[in-house]
Formats: C-alpha cells, sequence, structure tokens
C-alpha cells in the first residue's frame, strides 16, 4: 500500500464514522505495492540472544504476574522495571529478591519509560502499562533497537497499527502482543484439528471475551483501574477483541493466505453499565455522573477474502460468569468451548464436540460422548501442550496460558527463531477497536480492514505446531 493509500484509507474511514458513504472506504483499501512493499517484518528472526534482558515497564497486576515466573524461565533476566507507582516498584523489587535474581534497575515516574528504552541494559521492553500507554512506550522501546512485548489490546486506531507496522520495519525488530489466549490448551487443540483436517474445510467461527469486569470499574475495591473507566466512558464498539479472535485468526490462516476483509458491529444499550455506576461509584470521586459509551454488549461479524466468518463478541459490564467462547465449524463437524473462571477455579470446563464421520451421514447432529471426546483431545493434543502443559498449568497465570506464552517467546529470542505471531498480526487485530466503534456508531455499517501486509498474506506460509525442545529449555 502506498503512502497515498495509507492516509486515504485512515481519512476515509474518519469520513464513513461521521457521516454515511462507508462505499469509499471499501474502495481506498486496495491492496498495492508501494513504500514497503509486502510484510518485510513475516518470519523475522533476530540473532539468537543467550541471555534476554527484559525491562517491565508498568508493574501492575500484568507486570508483577510476569516477574512472578521470570525465575521459571531460563535465560530471562529482568534487569529493569518502570512505574509512575513506587510502592508498584518496591513489589517488582521484591518479588525478584525473593526469587534470588539479580535487583534491577528503577525507572519512576511517567516519562521514565523513555530512559528505560533508551538504556543498553535491556534487549526487550515487556509492556503492561495501561491502554493509552500501550503505543508510545512500544514506539519509544522500537525507536532505540529494543524488540517489544506489548499487552492486549497493543494499540487502538488505524493509524497507530500503521505507525507500529512501520516502526518495526523501519528498526527491524519484533513488536508482538502479547495475546496469551493463543496457547490455551482447548484454542491448541482447535487449531490442531483444523490442521489435520478433522473439521473438514472451516467456514466459520465465534469467539468472545465475555468478563464481568465491573470491579475493575468499581472504586470500592483494591483493583479500582482508572483507565479502564475512562476507556468505556469515551468509547463505543469492541475495545478488547484479541482474546476471542486471535486463536481464531491463527487456525483460520488469516494473514496466511487469507486476510480479514470487512466487519460490521453492533453496540446494544448500556443498561447494566448505567446501573452500576449509579449505584457502585462513591461520593466524592469526579466519575460519579459520567456516562458510558461502551455498550453492555458488542456483537461483531467479520468477513475474510476467501468467504470465511466470525462472529466476535465483547462484554464487560453484565453480571454473567467470565467466558471465552471458542467456536468453530467445518465441513465435517463442530467443536465448541466456553473456557469460564471463578476465582480459584480458572479452568473450569464446558468443551464440546460432534463429527460425522463421512459427508450426510448426521452423525453430528448429537454431540459426542464424553469418553470419545477424551480420546479425540489426547490423539490431537498440541504437542507444545504435551511438553510443558502439566508444568504450566501448575506454574498458573490464566491457568497456565501466562506461562506458555512466556516460555514461548522466551525460547523463540534465545534460540534466534520468528516469534508465533507478528507486527502484521497486531495491527490486523487490535485496528478492529477503532473499526468497531465507527460501524457501531454509523447504523452497522461495513468497515474495511486495512491490508497492513499489502498483499503478502497471500503466499504467507501458514502456521505450524509449533513447540520447544527441553534440551534448551529447562522446566
Ligand atoms: N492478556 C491478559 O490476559 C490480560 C489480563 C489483564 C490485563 N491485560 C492487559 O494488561 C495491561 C495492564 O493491565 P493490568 O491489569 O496489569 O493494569 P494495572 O493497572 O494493574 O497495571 C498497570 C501499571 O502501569 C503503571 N503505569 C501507568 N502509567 C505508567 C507509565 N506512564 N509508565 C510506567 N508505568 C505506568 C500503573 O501504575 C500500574 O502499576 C492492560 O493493557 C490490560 O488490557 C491483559
Amino acid at each position: 500500500m502506498t503512502m497515498q493509500n495509507r492516509r486515504d484509507f485512515i481519512r476515509n474511514a474518519m469520513f464513513a464514522g461521521a457521516a454515511c458513504s462507508v462505499a469509499n472506504s471499501l474502495k481506498a483499501n486496495a491492496p498495492a505495492g508501494g513504500c514497503a512493499t509486502g510484510a518485510p517484518m513475516l518470519g523475522f528472526a533476530c540473532k539468537p540472544i543467550e541471555n534476554v534482558r527484559v525491562g517491565v515497564v508498568g508493574c501492575g497486576s500484568r507486570g508483577l504476574g510476569m516477574i512472578g515466573r521470570v525465575s521459571k524461565l531460563p535465560g530471562v533476566t529482568v534487569t529493569a522495571v518502570c512505574d509512575i507507582n513506587d510502592a508498584k516498584i518496591k513489589k517488582a523489587q521484591s518479588s525478584l529478591a525473593r526469587q534470588k535474581q539479580p535487583a534491577p534497575k528503577a525507572f519512576m515516574g511517567p516519562e521514565a519509560y523513555k530512559a528505560l528504552c533508551d538504556s543498553d541494559i535491556v534487549d526487550v521492553v515487556y509492556n503492561t502499562t495501561p491502554w493509552h500507554m500501550h503505543v508510545p512506550v512500544a514506539l519509544a522501546a522500537m525507536n532505540n533497537g529494543k524488540h517489544v512485548l506489548t499487552e492486549v489490546t497493543s494499540a487502538f486506531t488505524v493509524e497507530q497499527c500503521w505507525q507500529m507496522v512501520e516502526t518495526a520495519e523501519k528498526r527491524k525488530v519484533h513488536c508482538m502482543q502479547l495475546e496469551n489466549c493463543i496457547y490455551g490448551e482447548v484454542e491448541m487443540l482447535t487449531f490442531n484439528f483444523v490442521r489435520q483436517g478433522v473439521l473438514g474445510e472451516v467456514m466459520h467461527a465465534e469467539g468472545a471475551y465475555n468478563h464481568d469486569g465491573r470491579s475493575m470499574v468499581n472504586d470500592l475495591y483494591p483493583a479500582y483501574q482508572y483507565w479502564r473507566y475512562d476507556w468505556y466512558r469515551d468509547h463505543a464498539g469492541n475495545p478488547y477483541p484479541t482474546h476471542g479472535l486471535v486463536p481464531l485468526c491463527l487456525t483460520m490462516d488469516v494473514n496466511r493466505g487469507d486476510r480479514m476483509d470487512y466487519i460490521v458491529s453492533i453496540d446494544s444499550k448500556n443498561a447494566a453499565f448505567a446501573e452500576f455506576i449509579s449505584h457502585r461509584i462513591r461520593k466524592g470521586n469526579p466519575r460519579k455522573g459520567q456516562t458510558m459509551k461502551v455498550g453492555d454488549v458488542n456483537t461483531s461479524l467479520i468477513r475474510t477474502v476467501s468467504g470465511k466468518t466470525i462472529m466476535l463478541q465483547h462484554t464487560v459490564s453484565v453480571p454473567r460468569p467470565y467466558t471465552r467462547l471458542q467456536t468453530v465449524q467445518g465441513t465435517r463437524g463442530i467443536i465448541t468451548a466456553s473456557l469460564w473462571s471463578k476465582p480459584g477455579d480458572r479452568r473450569k470446563e464446558d468443551w464440546r464436540m460432534a463429527l460425522e464421520a463421512k459427508c450426510g451421514d448426521h452423525k453430528a447432529e448429537q454431540w459426542m460422548g464424553e469418553e470419545a471426546f477424551a480420546k479425540i483431545r489426547e490423539k490431537y493434543k498440541h504437542p507444545l501442550w504435551k511438553t510443558i502443559g502439566d508444568f504450566a498449568t501448575k506454574v498458573g497465570g490464566h491457568g497456565g496460558i501466562d506461562y506458555i506464552q512466556d516460555a514461548r517467546w522466551s525460547y523463540c529470542l534465545r534460540m534466534g527463531l520468528p516469534l508465533d505471531t507478528s507486527v502484521y498480526d497486531l495491527a490486523t487485530t487490535s485496528c478492529l477497536c477503532e473499526l468497531t466503534e465507527k460501524s457501531a456508531g454509523n447504523r452497522s455499517r461495513p468497515m474495511d480492514v486495512p491490508d497492513f501486509m499489502r498483499g503478502a498474506w497471500k503466499t504467507a506460509p501458514k502456521m505450524g505446531l509449533v513447540d520447544i525442545d527441553l534440551k534448551h529449555f529447562k522446566v
């Protein structure tokens, strides 16, 4: 895509949001060659890094989680920690001390991340800041020649996604979103089913992040996160699309032979959130009485260039158990999983599968029995889960997926292998924040998903069955 095409896309997308013509944005998304042709960061690998030195920016719940796992990651040292809050830095330091890790250098203050990124004591910046800081921290890291691993949602507008892509390409560094859900057991099992043809040809999938997140915006709770509150107040659409979506993209070869073409999105009214805010925000909190833009339930539909469809859902404001939906429908059958959690029981499962033995035998009208499912689940268990699944479950972090994620990127960096997802995956999935908000605000009009790979998706290889060689990774 030329620079002109890229700017046209952004201008037209904005126009579409303000008024009526989305047709222009549809036209403007024609893939082309251009300043950077194709996807130079596709399959990118850097030289092996024997000991990966990590700087953690944002030592809140996610940052401290990563720090708490570091002694179980061979060849990884946290050499720097950064936060705006001294107490968080102290927590990070004592967690490392408890694990008998060397003391990290501390960077304190709202702009201290810049000095961390500029320092020569880190190879990788692990970005676990609030949403509005993701892009500034990631760009500072890359512009200082550091690889960056950045939490979801990694960027919020099409323009920011292009900035991430262009900076990674210019600086030749990794920019990977920390999408832990791609390492879930059922997500990886489903991926393997599809790779081995068990479900036949896939044409439809459904994913969701449905979580009662109201405690995070309730100032009576210690986990109160003003930044989430402010985002929900100021934005509609789906601000958190990646947990439900990215595993499906890998399974459905998005950016690897196919790509997301367009999306339509619709917001429900905001009834539960409004009621909660009016009852639960304390008097004296300046946010008391404000209204939220985010709908209680956002539902989006995506169509890929090859004609597959994805239903994606998001809610954080209704009373319900946590559920990550993963449904994949193929010509031979279906797998569907509601992944839900409650405190102390984060891996309670509800997985079901139905298969035809041959086309039209109607066997898939019944769900498979428990015994048959247990057998097929064991047979097609993803190699990575076979290698470190049990250990990961013991270490924990969303049932072990956080550990598997950290194990994989650190292993790849130490071995000089490409990471599992690239800056293009980050851009194509994160940009849906802006696109869902524009579509939902515009009677669900279709929004084009930009071609961040400038056509290179057509020939990009499919993802394989990744693993870790325990000769090089001690668990
Ligand atoms: N992948 C997952 O499963 C998952 C789960 C929860 C949260 N997240 C994501 O992780 C990110 C962090 O979430 P959290 O729950 O840890 O939030 P948090 O509020 O607990 O932590 C954020 C930390 O960043 C610090 N911070 C704020 N501004 C800063 C700045 N300018 N420089 C340095 N530090 C700064 C805060 O003081 C805080 O300690 C969010 O993007 C969130 O969406 C991902």
